[in-house]
């Protein structure tokens, strides 16, 4: 009897596992997607890039720089270049953002002035709370 209870016990593990090697990838199909986590956020004191200047920073993995623009205010840009990926540099003398790689110029908002990149620079959510700059 003993023998006989070990034997269903054993077939029905064995069932059970086949079904559930089954089951569990249509339910992982049938579902929602397990997208990639939030991106977190970063913050910086509003004082630590004054007009004019900019700053270094990563975003996850992303490298970004933060540019306090004259007249127009912060903004987050990516900074990977939309040509080949190289990483661009805010030049304030010139009031511009360059790629070494191939001479690109960017204006402060991202845009391509001139040089090979298809593309403007990707924005970064960036959000201003009292003295506070939140990125992400
Ligand atoms: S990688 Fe930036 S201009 Fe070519």
């Amino acid at each position: 009897m003993k023998r006989r209870r070990f034997l269903q016990a054993l077939l029905t593990a064995l069932g059970l596992t086949a079904v559930g090697s089954f089951v569990y990838p249509v339910v992982r199909f049938l579902g929602p997607p397990g997208g990639k986590a939030a991106l977190k956020q970063i913050t910086f004191k509003k004082s630590e890039i004054p007009v004019g200047e900019a700053k270094d920073v990563a975003l996850d993995a992303t490298p970004a720089m933060i540019i306090n623009r004259p007249g127009k205010g912060l903004i987050a840009l990516s900074r990977v270049c939309t040509h080949l990926g190289c990483l661009v540099d805010y030049n304030k003398a010139q009031n511009r953002i360059i790629c070494p790689c191939h001479g690109a110029l960017f204006d402060l908002d991202g845009g391509v002035v001139s040089g090979p990149p298809p593309k403007s620079l990707p924005r970064l959510p960036l959000k201003v709370e009292g003295e506070t700059i939140v990125l992400g």
